[in-house]
């Protein structure tokens, strides 16, 4: 039993925050941004614009792409790490906004940077088990709560912003999501976590030094594991978190640059949103067809990782 992409979107806060906005209010250079992360700008939710509100916004998109309405979705997973409320999940919260009147489940995942992927693991089980139809991953993140102003370091790397897909159950086990596996160890907490004033604390080389290692193990493990080869991926859209890590990831396995899409640049890292944004992107600008197969690995917080197959 597998299933296929039937519709996609994506929400950008309005307010773009470029590297010259961070120069005036902290000691740190454009320059030092770009060169370090590849990152210029990012976007930056309002005050009052929360993770609901990005993901319902994306998730309308969805549906209107596919041509669909919101009954004829039968499960709801959102990616976060950022919600403003404990509970109700952010999920709940996009199905009453878009006046569901079926009482499916909905419910959040937490994988922080690499939730989209444990999102995508959560839908292929449901669809392989046979007990869903149409299934909506929604990554959505409001970063900017997190970023402290008074930490260059991790200041000038997130952005806000949220990504839909939607996928539906087909006899096909070439198309939609092919594959996923994800990992964690939870030893390497101390790494990368928020702190309870909301505040994000990472040790950043160490950061840097995991994901340029464990991104390409999880790559090569899927593809193994799905039996193709590098030959085989159209495009690899991996976390956009910095461009040096793209890039060394890229190198590790030997694909070339032109197979690998950036957002990084005009997205900052957006954690749980990344997949789903740059797909949507990627899209929307006419990179990526029907038909394609993309390699999308991550790395994050937890420490988690994985990597998925998507034929789009
Ligand atoms: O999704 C996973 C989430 N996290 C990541 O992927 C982050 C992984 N890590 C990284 O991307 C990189 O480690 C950073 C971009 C965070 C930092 O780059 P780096 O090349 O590892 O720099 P560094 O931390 O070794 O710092 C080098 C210098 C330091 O100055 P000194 O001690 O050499 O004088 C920092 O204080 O750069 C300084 N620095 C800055 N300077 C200007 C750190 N942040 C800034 C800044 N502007 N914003």
């Amino acid at each position: 039993m597998g299933n296929k992409l039937i519709g996609y979107g994506s929400y950008l806060p309005e307010r773009i925050m470029t590297n010259a906005d961070f120069e005036r209010v902290m000691d740190t250079t454009d320059e030092w941004i770009v060169s370090r992360t590849g990152i210029h700008q990012r976007h930056f939710a309002a005050a009052d614009e929360t993770v609901a509100d990005m993901a319902t916004n994306a998730a309308r998109a969805a549906l209107e792409n596919a041509h669909i309405g919101i009954d004829d979705i039968d499960m709801i997973i959102v990616a976060t790490t950022t919600p403003e409320l404990d509970f109700p999940s952010v999920a709940v919260q996009v199905m009453g906004r878009l006046g569901a009147t079926q009482n499916i489940p909905a419910f959040d995942v937490r994988g922080a940077c690499t939730g989209f992927i444990y999102a995508l693991h959560c839908a292929r089980g449901f669809f392989t088990a046979g007990i869903h139809e149409r299934i909506m991953i929604i990554g959505a993140e409001k970063m900017s709560r997190f970023v402290d102003m008074d930490d260059r370091s991790t200041a000038v790397l997130f952005g806000d912003g949220a990504g839909a897909l939607i996928f539906e159950r087909s006899t096909s086990s070439y198309s939609g999501i092919i594959d996923t596996v994800v990992m964690s160890d939870g030893k390497k907490f101390d790494m990368l976590h928020g702190s309870p004033d909301h505040k994000i604390i990472m040790n950043g080389p160490e950061t840097y030094k995991m994901a340029v290692s464990l991104m390409p193990d999880a790559a090569r493990y899927i593809m193994d594991h799905a039996g193709i080869t590098q030959d085989d991926i159209d495009w690899i859209i991996p976390h956009q978190a910095n461009i040096r890590i793209i890039q060394s990831c890229a190198a590790r396995l030997g694909f070339p640059l032109d197979k690998i899409l950036i957002t990084v640049d005009k997205h900052a890292n957006t954690s749980g949103a990344s997949g789903a944004l740059a797909l949507a992107y990627a899209f929307d600008n006419g990179i990526i067809k029907h038909g394609q197969l993309i390699l999308y690995p991550a790395f994050g917080s937890g420490l988690t990782w994985g990597a998925t197959l998507i034929r789009v």
